[in-house]
């Protein structure tokens, strides 16, 4: 494993993440509509578990020796306060954050890296739960 590039893989993760919290708590709170007050509660939750990779990726970057980033990325068109629009925003960022955390567990050595593995791919997992909500909450 090339540890420079891990670390740049993660730190670009991280941004992400970063994103990922903000956004959930922001459509969360100008959502409008049917439905919107459980809806929000669930966006909420997803935004908490956004936070727990952003602190889980963190440790991961200083156990390699790096240090994580204060970087937010970009959140150009990702506002929205209609629920249909919402769910598409975050039915989109899931599935590039699952492409993220697949392209970088691929570059983990498990038997080496156990740790560090085991931490991208609970991760994944999460993404792939949160896609799957909100696929089913799309309709
Ligand atoms: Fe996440
Ligand atoms: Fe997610």
């Amino acid at each position: 494993m090339d540890k420079k590039k891990m670390l740049e893989m993660l730190n670009k993760a991280l941004t992400m993440e970063h994103a990922c919290y903000i956004r959930y708590l922001t459509h969360a709170a100008v959502l409008t509509g049917p439905y919107a007050e459980p809806v929000a509660t669930r966006l909420k939750e997803i935004g908490q578990d956004e936070a727990g990779h952003a602190e889980k990726l963190r440790d991961r970057i200083v156990a390699l020796g790096g240090t994580p980033t204060l970087e937010v990325e970009k959140a150009e068109g990702m506002m929205a306060t209609e629920l249909t629009k919402i769910l598409a925003i975050n039915i989109k960022e899931e599935e590039s954050a699952i492409q993220m955390y697949q392209t970088i567990l691929k570059e983990i050595p498990h038997d080496q890296e156990t740790l560090l593995f085991e931490t991208v791919e609970h991760i994944l997992t999460d993404e792939m739960e949160h896609l799957e909500e909100l696929t089913r909450l799309k309709g």
